[in-house]
């Protein structure tokens, strides 16, 4: 085999409980992560006889060459494991970036798993995604949901239900660096306006009774930056008119809406399209 084609699937964070500052300089987090059917294409390409890494971009603009995220793992995959060739990789984004959906995490994930299967190198995939981004671990994994502690390394699967969902950008531009930031300087401001409790049914993978959706979905993130950026506030309360289930997912811009039903989706989905630049429907994988 020297060709490979694998979709990259976007998640959404289900309820996101920052939990502390580690030594590490990171974030300590706990979340339920739900992949959706909303997904990146990539397609590589091994020639034994060649070097380099050639990408070619498509889609939703993203970084070109070395500046990318899908560059970067096939660099370092290379280098890890000495393997021998050039690639040339087609990336079709569909996936918002910065969106909090994982598109970059979920990249460079799918580039790992390829590159694995076509150069058959034996290396932990996992170690090498902790180097990538804390959400990598997640996407190898290659599980529908799980819950997510630690930075993003620790796993454990959880069965879900299917949902339907409405993907809706928010038209904030929110680095996830600098929502960590802000977490560090005004978390304080937070704890007695705003506090986020019971996260126990979270934790343990409890549902509302024949309900498919988490006990809760409150995002600390939201709570944090809310109050900074007016269009979070403004889709927060535009979709809190149709749905008691929405949620931000990861440090946004993108909110999610959920659903039973695909029809309850459709009309979401048409209530919405004229309001925001980017309104997506997909379901859970
Ligand atoms: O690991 P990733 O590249 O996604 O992280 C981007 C930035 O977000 C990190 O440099 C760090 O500032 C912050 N972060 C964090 N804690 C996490 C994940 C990310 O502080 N669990």
């Amino acid at each position: 085999m020297n060709r490979i084609f694998i979709e990259a699937p976007a998640k959404i964070n289900l309820g996101l409980q920052i939990t502390g500052l580690r030594a590490d300089g990171f974030h300590s987090l706990e979340s339920i992560f739900a992949t959706v059917t909303l997904a990146d294409q990539i397609e590589i390409l091994l020639n034994r006889n060649e070097s380099g890494i050639a990408l070619e971009c498509s889609g939703i603009p993203s970084p070109a060459a070395e500046g990318n995220i899908v560059w970067k793992t096939a660099k370092l995959f290379m280098e890890e494991t000495s393997a021998v060739g050039g690639l040339t990789i087609s990336l079709h984004k569909n996936i918002p970036s910065p969106g909090g959906l994982g598109g970059g995490s979920s990249n460079a994930a799918s580039v790992l798993l390829a590159l694995q299967k076509l150069t058959n190198c034996n290396i932990d995939l996992f170690k090498l995604a902790e180097r990538i981004g804390s959400d990598v671990p997640f996407f190898l994994l290659q599980e529908r949901a799980a819950i997510v502690s630690g930075r993003g390394e620790l796993l454990r699967s959880v069965s879900l239900p299917d949902f339907h969902c409405v993907l809706v950008h928010s038209e904030e531009n929110i680095p996830t660096p600098m929502a960590f930031k802000l977490w560090d300087e005004f978390q304080g401001d937070l704890t007695e306006a705003c506090p986020i409790s019971n996260y126990t049914a979270l934790k343990f993978g409890v549902w509302h009774e024949g309900k498919p959706f988490p006990v809760r979905l409150d995002n600390h993130f939201l709570t944090l930056l809310g109050s900074r950026f007016p269009a979070l506030a403004q889709t927060a309360e535009e979709l809190s008119l149709l749905t008691v289930n929405w949620g931000l997912s990861g440090s946004g811009p993108t909110f999610y809406t959920l659903f039973r039903s695909e029809e309850e989706a459709k009309e979401a989905e048409k209530h919405l399209a004229g309001k925001f630049p980017w309104v997506f429907r997909c379901q859970s994988r």
